[in-house]
């Protein structure tokens, strides 16, 4: 079914699929005027509106885009208390034609329906996911920043919605789309601690989902490292910390060699989806790809014979992020200055050139919106 959706003024429409029956009501206080969106700060300006989509007996109903506004929830919700949350990052770009593009949303969207199955949650349809991403987009497009490195962080997420102070597992659930512009998220390199005693995921534990508790866990650990004059940590696997896993929330890759190394994915890892696309674009360019264990060990004799040429992290916030040191014990090995023909910038323009429209998408990795179907009636 095609509707004609009302937008913005009474001249302005969209031509939109709408199977879902979504109701849309519309911000009559938008503030999109309030902000410059080429430099909005990271996460804190949310748009206009927000994608919603409640889960009860079983069935996904009561579709809306609605103002976005703060959620009514009991003290006694379940969530709060036993931390069935899971949630995505994704972003949508301004294509140099006007369009919009949103990077990879059936990756996501399965990775998010994985998340929801070791939490306990109820999955979400890839109907629900895309149309309610397409329809929130169609009506928050203004928002879709254009300058370079700017794009709209989008965050779809699901929580628990049901109100009892008891250890079980939800049955009504909650699932969100809000989003906020934003501009590049990490300038300078990185400085990383190994760290070998706290842990972010077991084997068997909840590492490959992107559930809230896995964040929580990690603050500590992580502001501790900062006290210490780091930036993050480098995280390694919780049994014998002999091997490096990710960092903060990106994955790790080096160039040793000229190959690029990344660990391969194991359930402690979460199985990034920028990382994917920079080892099939590296492919690409016939680079060697190594996705393998790699030991705190191995990796500083590489650093001790010059072989590590670069370190970077890689995540939908960042993309691409620069690591400066690497410290393992208090052994602290430097990285050479990076010039703008590193590997990681040269895969992160072609990322860009390939959600923007620059390149060509061989890979049918963009989803695209057309602006263009508005229409003047
Ligand atoms: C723990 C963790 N690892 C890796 C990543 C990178 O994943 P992606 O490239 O899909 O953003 C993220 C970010 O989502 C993360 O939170």
């Amino acid at each position: 079914m095609y509707i004609a959706l009302q937008y913005h003024s009474i001249t302005n429409f969209f031509i939109m699929r709408n199977t879902l029956n979504i109701k849309i009501q519309k911000n009559l206080s938008s503030k999109l005027h309030e902000f410059n969106l080429d430099t909005a700060e990271f996460g804190k300006t949310p748009t206009d509106h927000m994608f919603v989509a409640e889960y009860h007996q079983k069935n996904w109903s009561n579709f809306r885009v609605e103002p976005f506004q703060p959620l009514q929830i009991s003290p006694f919700n379940l969530s709060l208390h036993y931390g069935q949350t899971v949630f995505e990052g994704m972003k949508a770009y301004r294509m140099q034609d006007g369009n919009i593009s949103v990077f990879r949303v059936k990756k996501h969207w399965e990775r998010f329906n994985k998340s929801l199955k070791r939490m306990a949650m109820a999955e979400i349809p890839f109907e629900v996911f895309q149309e309610g991403l397409h329809t929130y987009l169609m009506i928050d497009e203004a928002w879709v920043p254009s300058a370079e490195d700017s794009s709209l962080y989008l965050r779809p997420f699901m929580i628990a919605y049901e109100d009892r102070v008891r250890v079980k597992v939800a049955e009504h659930f909650l699932f969100m789309i809000v989003g906020s512009p934003a501009k590049q998220y990490y300038s300078k390199p990185l400085n990383l601690y190994v760290e070998t005693h706290y842990s972010r995921a077991a084997s068997g534990g909840t590492g490959t989902a992107k559930c809230g508790g896995n964040y929580g866990g990690a603050f500590y650990p992580t502001a501790l490292a900062i006290q210490n004059g780091f930036d993050q940590v480098l995280w390694t696997d919780a049994s014998t910390h002999q091997f490096v896993e990710e960092s903060g929330t990106m994955n790790v890759m080096f160039v040793i060699d000229g190959k690029l190394v990344t660990p391969a994915l194991t359930d402690s890892i979460l199985d990034g989806v920028t990382r994917d696309s920079i080892i099939t674009l590296a492919k690409d360019m016939g680079i060697t790809i190594e996705e393998r264990k790699i030991s705190v060990e191995e990796l500083e004799k590489f650093f001790q014979e010059n072989k590590v040429q670069e370190a970077f992290g890689a995540g939908t916030a960042a993309i691409v992020a620069p690591i400066g040191s690497i410290t393992i014990h208090d052994r602290k090995y430097q990285l050479p200055p990076y010039s703008e023909n590193a590997l990681m910038f040269l895969i992160k323009e072609q990322l860009n050139n390939i959600r923007t429209g620059k390149s060509e998408d061989k890979y049918g990795w963009n989803d695209v919106i057309q602006i263009g179907n508005r229409v003047n009636p």
